[in-house]
């Protein structure tokens, strides 16, 4: 069974499911617009959703001191359904603001996953030179092409603002790019290619990465392709992204192509693998053979992440999807089902002759948090940072009163960490839910720089600086109020490092 049918019968099963549990969750659920946000899982300083459905990160782009957020929306359901783009907007990338949707569906298909820049010489036409349009290139996906047994049901179409991203428009010789007949051929991510004065166009078609060229956004040829024998094949490839990254402590840049897979990811499911090497303007090269594949994030619940287009003082920030196909749309929420991860900042840091790809929560996350309050101590942690010895340390536990606990330890003669979340709360509605994630130590020093940032229902691990990086969604009963770090060595009980509090965004 191919992805969509799989899709259109996830789809068919989890709407009956839906349908007959609807009546039962809505006349619980609360209704006081207080109430919202205050619900059982819900995340108190990432993003969600009001209200239903939401799956990946799109067309991520900051303009005039505004990042905008769209994101995967069903607006009439907790289960993936036909899809429109959600449209949320922030000034410093803690706080949202939920705007109405932002691109609905139409006769040409659903509204898929894509991307949104600043076309700030109004290539396109679309706006004036004194008033640059923003235009969205996203995947149309026909699902009534689909049902009746073509092949060419997704292609790719624009939408414009001039109103700085507020309110959008269909473009009107939609589709720009048609399908040659491939099922799987989605998530245009777009940028200007300064060097041969182009847009460029990475699309995911089944098993590799095309590269297409515009003068305009409008007019699409294509350039080149990659990775038909590259990296981890385990799944569909989907929502690519390639951009330039420098070397943290040297001149050095190369270019980094993410490539989300599905399934196939290092603990199982959804996940993002990546290649560093040089976009030569129509293809990608890696810049050295790489025999295993690398991650961006190993833990089970960071998938179809990309990165702000137009970000100020050259950031390259990334935002993923905070949850994995194999579960996601049976995980115990209610009113509401997604979250994305926090924002990440993304560098490269070079061992021998590898470049890795590090990740770390971007800075106003941490500028957000509050010192500890030690008369308030029953909250709920959120920001665990220090340096633990490698050879002594054994594992941090995060626990609440109810005995529920999750650990994240190093398992030094694998040289592996991992986040075991057997313990964590409900682990029962799906056999997919792997309990213990796995993540390779790349670094060899004798410490272990971390940062833990923990919301109620997730825990994402950066250790090593960002080279190690984990992210695992878990559904407690109450929220984790106590951490400790435990060590091999007697006395065991270690240094918890600095504890600081993320106060609720909603
Ligand atoms: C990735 C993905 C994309 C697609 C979208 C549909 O999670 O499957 O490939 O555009 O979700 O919602």
């Amino acid at each position: 069974m191919n992805r969509s049918s799989l899709f259109n019968a996830i789809v068919i099963v989890m709407s009956i499911v839906f349908v007959a549990c609807q009546s039962k969750v809505e006349t619980t659920a609360p209704t006081a617009s207080d109430a919202l946000y205050s619900e059982k899982h819900r995340p108190q300083f990432h993003f969600s959703p009001k209200e239903k459905w939401m799956n990946d990160p799109n067309g991520m782009v900051y303009y005039k001191g505004i990042y905008h957020l769209f994101y995967q929306h069903y607006p009439d359901s907790t289960v993936w359904g036909p899809m429109h783009w959600g449209h949320a907007v922030s000034k410093d990338l803690v706080h949202w603001e939920h705007l109405p949707i932002a691109i609905y569906p139409d006769s040409l298909g659903m509204i898929f996953s894509g991307s949104a820049v600043v076309d700030k010489d109004n290539t396109s036409g679309l706006g004036t030179k004194e008033n640059p349009p923003l235009v969205a290139i996203y995947t149309y996906h026909a699902m009534e092409k689909e049902k009746a047994g073509h092949n060419d049901y997704q292609t790719q179409g624009i939408a414009y603002s001039t109103d700085d991203g507020m309110t959008w428009k269909k473009y009107h010789g939609n589709p720009v790019l048609k399908n040659p007949g491939i099922k799987d051929f989605r998530d245009p991510k777009v940028f200007w290619h300064e060097q041969s004065k182009k847009w460029i166009m990475t699309l995911a078609v089944q098993d590799h990465m095309e590269f297409y060229g515009s003068p305009n956004l409008l007019t699409w040829s294509k350039l080149g392709e990659f990775g038909r024998d590259k990296g981890a094949h385990g799944g569909v490839w989907e929502c690519p992204d390639l951009f330039e990254l420098p070397v943290e402590g040297t001149d050095e840049k190369h270019w980094v192509l993410l490539v989300s897979i599905n399934p196939g990811g290092p603990n199982g499911g959804s996940a993002t693998q990546y290649f560093v090497g040089n976009f030569n303007g129509k293809t990608f090269e890696p810049m050295y053979n790489m025999n295993d594949t690398t991650w961006l994030d190993y833990g089970p619940d960071n998938y179809a992440g990309v990165t702000w287009s137009n970000a100020p003082d050259n950031r390259r920030i990334f935002l993923g999807w905070m949850s994995n196909w194999a579960y996601t749309q049976v995980t115990p929420t209610q009113r509401w089902r997604g979250a994305t991860t926090v924002p990440r900042e993304l560098s490269l840091q070079a061992s021998g002759p590898n470049r890795y790809v590090i990740s770390r929560p971007v800075r106003e996350l941490v500028q957000h948090a509050e010192e500890k309050d030690t008369t308030n101590a029953n909250r709920a942690l959120s920001l665990i940072e220090g340096e633990i010895e490698a050879a002594k340390f054994d594992y941090v536990e995060l626990s609440n009163a109810k005995g529920e606990k999750l650990r994240i330890g190093l398992d030094k003669k694998a040289k592996e960490f991992y986040v075991d979340r057997s313990e964590a709360g409900n682990v029962t509605f799906s056999k997919e839910f792997v309990t213990r994630a796995v993540c390779p130590r790349l670094s060899n020093d004798a410490t272990i720089p971390y940062t833990i940032v923990t919301d109620v229902s997730s825990v994402e691990v950066f250790f090593d600086n960002g080279l190690s990086v984990m992210t695992a969604t878990f559904f407690p009963e109450e929220p984790f109020t106590n951490v400790r770090i435990v060590g091999t060595v007697e006395p065991k009980e270690m240094s918890a490092g600095k504890t600081t509090y993320l106060k609720k965004i909603w």
